[in-house]
């Protein structure tokens, strides 16, 4: 019998308890697969609703189904051990209530086994984060830029380029640390007020086209492997996979066309009679 400690996960106090020391690495995820590589490098893995503009072809995050993120969620949490898995509440399924929400919530965390969630919003948000934390279930906050309201938006906008708003976005930051979530995802701010920001509050924030001096960073992960033809501006490509795919599709159409592909030979032994 192996005297090895069982891998034990991540836990969102853990990441709490970050503010201010060890940058955080945290990339999305919505697959088992790349989760699984994605697993040895995260603290934590969102599986966030932009699968469906990623994977799904959507315009915007809108019209994702509570159903299709808990089977997201469900297949990153089988193909990982160690970091902590997130899963974004869709919208429409927390603003109306805070009774609402906790419903949603735990239909995600029982059926997901996933460590907490995250939603959109700031002080309106707050009496929500709080009865879902004082619940048990672990929230991240996501402010600044928040793609659900794209609608009311009127576009993926950057947040802050205007000073007169940023205490608007400062009382948000304040209200949902306030309220008890464990950290904050800070989307698409300039980055003094991502940098005011960090130092207002005593959760991590985690910063997507926000500044490095958020206690932590997140990307989507295709968009970081050029696999997005929509990439945000201030994506850095990691590894540009789209050309690799499309050479092996490319040699594969041209072997299965000249009738180069392996056939099953290599497996069949024709009996001897
Ligand atoms: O849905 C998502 O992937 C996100 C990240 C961009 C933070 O919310």
């Amino acid at each position: 019998m192996s005297s090895q400690a069982p891998i034990r996960r991540i836990t969102a106090p853990q990441i709490r308890a970050r503010k201010g020391g060890d940058p955080i690495v945290s990339l999305t995820s919505y697959p088992a697969h790349t989760a699984a590589i994605v697993d040895r490098y995260a603290d934590f893995i969102l599986v966030g609703d932009s699968l469906g503009m990623v994977m799904h072809g959507m315009d915007s995050t809108v019209g994702v189904p509570l159903d299709l993120m808990i089977m997201h969620g469900r297949a990153v949490v089988r193909g990982t051990k160690r970091a902590l898995i997130v899963v974004d509440m869709p919208f429409g399924t927390y603003e109306e209530s805070p009774e609402v929400a906790f419903r949603n919530a735990a239909r995600i965390m029982k059926e997901t086994a996933c460590g907490a969630v995250k939603l959109e919003g700031g002080a309106r948000m707050a009496e929500t984060i709080r009865f879902l934390s004082e619940r048990g279930i672990p929230v991240m906050a996501h402010i600044g830029l928040t793609p659900q309201a794209v609608n009311t938006m009127g576009g993926f906008k950057v947040q802050g380029r205007d000073e007169a708003a940023w205490a608007m976005h400062l009382d948000d930051a304040r209200a949902v640390a306030e309220a008890g979530a464990f950290a904050l995802v800070v989307e698409g701010v300039v980055e003094p007020l991502a940098d005011k920001i960090t130092a207002a509050v005593e959760i991590p924030t985690i910063g997507i086209g926000a500044s490095k001096t958020c206690d932590g960073q997140i990307l989507v992960l295709e968009d970081m492997l050029g696999l997005n033809p929509r990439v945000p501006k201030f994506v850095k490509i990691y590894g540009d996979l789209g050309p690799a795919i499309e050479r092996a599709v490319a040699a594969y159409a041209e072997d299965v066309t000249a009738r180069a592909f392996p056939g099953a030979e290599h497996i069949y032994k024709p009996s001897r009679d």
